[in-house]
């Protein structure tokens, strides 16, 4: 163990078990710990890295950019700040943008948001219909929508108005529906809870119940948007357009930012009713826009099609191999592999001991979220190395 890992039992509060490893530095889908060993990064900063570790655009935007202007009150107009705001719009079908600091606080924000549009337009009507085994973020709303009861449970009690209800089931969330609901509250894939797929039409019954009632259908694309499922944003792959969405990890490819992004009729706020200090500060919007710019100009959501693809394969491959893989699943560069039995520490040990980082997503299964710019080649790579894992915790 070295001399980080003790200081950090030292000093550290104890929420979360770690890797045993300490990263210092990272370049593209690589990164190195403090003992100057190499991994091919399948986590990428939790879905977060999405050219990379460190890429030279995001890179050069974050060093002009904190000599130039970092941080100033909301109070006042900055570019940055406009210019990914201009670049989302553009890009989405959603016509306003607010920038928080994190996936959480952008839901937090849309959950207020529609409740202001309750306010406004359903009659006060302010609860959120959202799925069992979603995950929203951490904060005491977040935990009240995200449909887990191990997230749940030590904080009761949890602040009123959110309903959680099977996912992929249209039946269940007519049956939650009361005229006090403002709003459905979904993952268009359920990344956390282990990348759990919709039927392909059960979105779109969704979008056609939200408008029956009038209410908000606000997708949460913190995981999904971004180029993750081989397009810049999920929905696109549904055939359907949110109300609101909220967007974070991949938006900044490694620097925290998040946004609340909303049609013209549901973006209600008024002066006074949301902000944040740093949200939208211009650090990390000329981080965020160099990164989503360069993401769109050179096609990468179409590189995630074509190595997702790969991906997928080569895994269906290990599959046929090893009796023991029960499914393969996911869309782009979010897959799982799920196991008969609970095997997934021991695999991550002993990918990890093999120089590859994967994220144990449930007990029994993998998730690999790769940075969106890998090649075939480093799925190759990552591959090898699962598959001697596989093999060695038979
Ligand atoms: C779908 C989804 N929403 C929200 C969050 C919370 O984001 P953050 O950790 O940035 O608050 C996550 C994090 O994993 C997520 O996957």
């Amino acid at each position: 163990m070295s001399n980080w890992q003790e200081l950090e039992s030292k000093y550290f509060m104890h929420t979360v078990e770690r890797v045993p490893v300490t990263l210092v530095r990272g370049k593209g889908a690589r990164v190195w710990d403090d003992e100057g060993r190499e991994y091919l990064d399948f986590v990428a900063g939790w879905a977060v890295n999405s050219l990379g570790h460190s890429h030279p655009v995001v890179a050069q935007a974050l060093a002009e950019q904190a000599r130039t202007l970092i941080q100033t009150s909301n109070q006042f107009y900055t570019v940055p700040q406009i210019q990914l705001a201009e670049l989302l719009v553009q890009n989405s079908c959603l016509d306003k943008v607010f920038l928080s600091n994190s996936g959480a606080e952008a839901n937090e924000g849309a959950v207020k948001l529609a409740r202001r549009y309750g306010q406004h337009h359903l009659n006060g009507a302010y609860e959120v219909i959202s799925a069992l085994n979603s995950f929203h973020g951490r904060t005491l709303g977040m935990v009240a929508a995200t449909g887990q009861v191990k997230h749940q449970k030590p904080y009761l009690p949890l602040p009123a108005g959110f309903i959680n209800v099977e996912f992929n089931n249209i039946e269940a969330i007519k049956s939650a529906t009361t005229a006090k609901t403002c709003a459905v509250m979904l993952e268009p894939v359920q990344g956390e809870g282990g990348v759990n797929l919709p039927d392909d039409n059960y979105l779109a019954k969704v979008r056609e119940w939200c408008d029956e009632k009038g209410m908000l259908l606000i997708l949460d694309e913190v995981q999904t948007g971004i180029g993750r499922l081989g397009t810049l944003f999920a929905y696109e792959q549904y055939g359907i357009e949110p109300d609101v969405m909220t967007l974070a990890k991949g938006l900044g490819s490694g620097v925290p930012i998040g946004a609340i992004m909303a049609k013209d009729s549901a973006a209600v706020f008024v002066p006074g009713e949301h902000g944040s200090t740093f949200g939208g500060n211009p650090l990390v919007c000329a981080a965020a826009y160099a990164a989503l710019k360069f993401i769109i100009d050179n096609d990468v959501v179409g590189n995630v099609r074509k190595v997702g693809q790969y991906l997928m394969a080569k895994l269906e491959g290990l599959k046929q191999k090893y009796q023991f893989i029960t499914e393969v699943r996911g869309r782009g560069l979010l897959v799982a592999m799920e196991f008969k039995d609970d095997i997934g520490a021991s695999l991550l040990t002993a990918c990890l001991e093999r120089g590859l980082l994967v994220n144990r997503v449930k007990p029994n299964a993998l998730r690999f979220m790769p940075p969106l710019i890998i090649g075939n080649g480093e799925v190759d790579e990552a591959i090898g190395i699962l598959d001697k894992a596989l093999s060695s915790v038979v």
